[in-house]
């Protein structure tokens, strides 16, 4: 084995982590790597973890390293590059009363996770570690541990690429194409209902969506708001928020951060703004991706918008501000 990677997964007791964990160390993710592993939860039921732990030993994963699991995230933190910060409350449940509806109406509820868990993760973690937000409302929460981690080596991001891998199959059927012909899937913006998938700049076997879908009624009316509204069709046929298609992502994001990006590609996740494409600074944006050579991971700046694309694109920035106005008392 070539090295090693400690990665802290946190809500391990979940729903998403029970499918993302085993796919961690499965000899694929970070290829022939060793794979240390801290499992994160809350006290009330991070016990449960030892079973996943007995689990992980029962299923054979020669690539798996040591593996512990704990309530005291800023132990877990010490030295890890990678955190995938799933821990949190999804929606479509009743919580104090009230049933969750909207991502957003989580930012109240799950924003402060954010704030000591930056802190540690600045503290305690690589000076070049990533961490990608899954957690909702993903863009903000990233927003929050970015600010109380104030560590610019660190890269954080949340989770866009469910919404990629979405738009990918429904585009895949409309066009009659394979799922892996179709590349490029951008989603700009919030991982929210605003958010602006790309059918226009889309790669369809090298092509550009734009001269291949060539549909304007059926982008706008049926292909956008499917994107936008895929996690609630999830929520109201399964009874529970997307797990193991979220898991998926989560793997399919750290893969593409770990080796360089072909060229001509990208790849879909929220970081911060540098004011690519008229994004205010600072904001967690869903952007095109590409990670160098070197591991660096950039914004792709040569996508065209056209002004419809621009005009959908804007509804979310405007979103993402008022997110980060509400959450004003979380920055310090
Ligand atoms: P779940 O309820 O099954 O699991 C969440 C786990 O997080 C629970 O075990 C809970 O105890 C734990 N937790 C809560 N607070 C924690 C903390 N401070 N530290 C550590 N653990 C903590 O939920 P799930 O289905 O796994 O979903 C988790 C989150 O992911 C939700 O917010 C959901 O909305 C979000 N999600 C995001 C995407 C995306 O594309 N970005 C997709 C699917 C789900
Ligand atoms: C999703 O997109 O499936 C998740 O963000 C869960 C949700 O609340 O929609």
């Amino acid at each position: 084995m070539s090295s090693s990677v400690k990665v802290v997964v946190t809500g391990a007791a979940g729903q998403i982590a029970y499918s993302l964990i085993p796919r961690l160390v499965d000899g694929r993710t970070f290829g022939d790597k060793k794979v240390d592993l801290a499992l994160v939860e809350i006290p009330q039921v991070v016990d449960k973890l030892e079973g996943l732990v007995m689990e992980l030993e029962d299923s054979y994963f020669p690539n798996m390293g040591q593996v512990t699991y704990t309530d005291n995230f800023a132990e877990a933190s010490k030295d890890a590059d990678w955190f995938l910060l799933v821990g949190s409350i999804p929606r479509g449940i009743v919580y104090n009363g009230k049933k969750i509806e909207e991502r957003s109406d989580l930012l109240s509820i799950n924003g402060g996770i954010f704030v000591d868990q930056g802190k540690a993760i600045g503290s305690y973690g690589k000076d070049d570690a990533k961490i990608l937000v899954v957690g909702n409302p993903a863009n903000t929460n990233a927003f929050i541990g970015k600010n109380a981690a104030n560590n610019d080596n660190q890269l954080w991001m949340a989770m866009t690429m469910l919404d990629s891998n979405r738009a990918k199959s429904i585009i895949s059927k409309k066009t009659n194409t394979n799922i892996a012909d179709i590349n490029n899937m951008i989603i700009w913006g919030n991982h929210s209902p605003t958010m602006y998938p790309d059918a226009e700049n889309v790669l369809i076997s090298n092509e550009l969506g734009s001269s291949v879908i060539n549909d304007m009624e059926w982008t706008e009316s049926s292909f956008i708001p499917k994107v936008q509204q895929r996690g609630k069709a999830v929520i109201d046929a399964r009874g529970a928020s997307s797990a193991t298609s979220a898991a998926k992502a989560a793997i399919d994001t750290v893969m593409a951060c770990e080796s360089p990006t072909l060229s001509g590609n990208c790849f879909s996740a929220a970081i911060a703004s540098d004011g690519s494409y008229d994004v205010p600074e600072g904001l967690i944006c869903g952007y095109p991706l590409i990670t160098l050579e070197d591991g660096t991971i950039e914004i792709k700046r040569d996508i065209s918008l056209s002004d419809f694309a621009k005009s959908k694109f804007k509804i979310s920035i405007d979103e993402l501000l008022s997110e980060k106005e509400a959450v004003k008392h979380l920055m310090q």
